[in-house]
């Protein structure tokens, strides 16, 4: 038996502890890109506990909806029920409701309850097939939308609602400011997608205020399932208690990077990548992790290697994983060098990003063949180093400074990325290591590539250790 104060005190420990639950009432979507999956993701990723309500099931992927079933309106509604009734539920969306009979059953069953409800009035799909029944539109204005905290259409969905043809900003102020107050919902975004123009710009209308969010649009991104990741971002931060316009704001902020890093997969639309949000601050930290564990390991062997370290000073630098490695502010290195002191070496500065040029540009063009290789060192050219690598059954190549091209020449920062691509085309793999014998005012030197930073540093010491060996010390 427990006391009933025992459970009083558990009751204060789950309190204080709450967990925002929050709920996505939407289709299935078997490529993982939309729907009830990016819904999910998303909630993950901005820490809530996602919970789901199906209301069909869809045979898609990224080009193309073979075939829906509707799941019968009541499963719908017991799905809501039973979540509601034990982990209560701060804050849902809606997503794909397909039909009428549907969207009345959740109007029903959101009343009941009292959450705050996002309403993604989702129409058609990003490949292009209906997703909600022409005659349920009336439906979704009568009863979803006047209980709605928040409606978040696309350019088409807006000029549904309200008639308002939508061609610009202002437009779209028009058609936000009307599904208040004509339609009756809390507030509205008019999103802007769809619209034309260098900027990706969504209107907000919320008590009587504008507010506009652009960021500059993304030619390159993955755009299968935006809609729902943004609807379900902003249900999310508004189950953890945050504002209408807060939660828009930081939903903003999680779409662009979704689509910015989206999962470049399938013939159509690729898919967005929710993960991105929690998956690159997570990476910079292993990334920032690994070069400081590499860097202890140089000064460790500081006494062995400083007769190595080259006139321009050494670094040891990583790079975030291939997907989110894009420029050298996403490669980590030792600020201001490794440098030479008394018979050993210490760091000029902190390990931080975007400190690296030289190594990074090596690193970068090295991940363009084999984006496993993230790492790479530099040491004095030597030969006995080359030759000891070989020895030691790894892979080396090189290229020929003096070769270099004019056109190359004249690139800022051209010139290591052609190099690492010679050598690497060389031996048809990215190789172990990469001299080069020197030009007119270069200084010769080597470049060692490994997986991670600190496996860089291993095979340093490795063909140090084998040199040692080898002259019997
Ligand atoms: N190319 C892009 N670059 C930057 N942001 C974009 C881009 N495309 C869409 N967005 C943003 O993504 C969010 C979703 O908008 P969009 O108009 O694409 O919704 P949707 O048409 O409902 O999407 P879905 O087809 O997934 O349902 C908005 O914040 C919008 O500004
Ligand atoms: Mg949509």
């Amino acid at each position: 038996m427990v006391s009933k104060k025992l459970w009083a005190l558990r009751g204060d420990v789950a309190l204080a502890r709450k967990i925002p639950v929050a709920m996505t009432i939407a289709g299935v979507d078997s490529g993982g890109g939309a729907g009830i999956a990016a819904d999910l993701k998303t909630f993950a990723a901005l820490g809530v506990h996602g919970t789901v309500a199906v209301t069909s099931v869809t045979a898609q992927n990224t080009y193309e909806v073979r075939a829906v079933h509707d799941l019968p309106p009541e499963m719908v509604s017991k799905q809501i029920e039973a979540v509601a009734d034990d982990l209560g539920i701060d804050a849902a969306k809606t997503g794909m409701l397909s039909n009428s009979a549907i969207i009345e059953e959740v109007a029903k069953t959101v009343k009941r309850y009292e959450f705050l409800l996002v309403v993604d009035p989702v129409m058609v799909a990003k490949s292009g097939a209906p997703l909600l029944r022409p005659e349920a539109i009336k439906s979704l204005k009568e009863i979803l939308i006047p209980i709605a905290t928040v409606v978040t259409p696309n350019r088409m969905e807006a000029e549904r609602l309200t008639g308002v043809k939508i061609k610009s900003i202002d437009d779209a102020k028009i058609a936000a400011k009307k599904i208040v107050e004509d339609l009756g919902a809390r507030s509205a975004v008019v999103k802007g997608g769809h619209l034309e123009g260098a900027y990706a710009v969504d209107v907000l209308y919320v008590d009587g205020d504008f507010r506009v969010f652009a960021v500059p649009r993304i030619r390159e991104g993955c755009t299968h399932g935006t809609g729902c990741s943004f609807s379900a971002a902003i249900a999310a931060e508004l189950a953890k208690g945050k504002s209408i316009e807060k939660a828009v704001e930081v939903a903003k902020r999680f779409v662009t990077l979704a689509i910015e890093y989206g999962s470049k997969i399938g013939r159509g639309h690729c898919p967005v990548n929710p993960s991105a949000w929690v998956d690159i601050p997570a990476e910079r930290y292993n990334t920032l992790k690994n070069v400081e564990e590499a860097l202890r390991l140089l000064l460790r062997y500081g006494e062995d290697i400083a007769p190595f370290v080259p006139e321009v000073q050494m670094n040891v630098v990583m790079a975030l994983p291939a997907r989110y490695a894009r420029s050298l502010d996403d490669v980590a290195g030792v600020k201001g060098r490794i440098v030479r002191y008394g018979n050993t070496m210490k760091p000029a500065g902190e390990v931080d990003f975007g400190v690296s040029r030289h190594l990074a540009r090596a690193v970068l063009k090295a991940m363009e063949f084999d984006p496993e290789v993230r790492a790479a060192l530099n040491v004095r050219y030597d030969e006995r180093i080359v030759e000891a690598a070989k020895k030691l059954g790894m892979v080396v190549s090189f290229y020929d400074r003096s070769e270099e091209p004019e056109e190359v020449k004249r690139r800022e920062g051209a010139t290591i990325p052609w190099g690492i691509e010679i050598a690497i085309k060389r031996v048809g793999s990215v190789p172990d290591l990469v001299f080069h014998r020197g030009d007119w005012g270069k200084e010769p030197m080597i470049n060692i590539f490994a997986r991670n930073a600190v496996e860089a540093v291993e095979k340093l010491l490795k063909i140090i250790k084998f040199m040692k060996s080898e002259r019997g010390v």
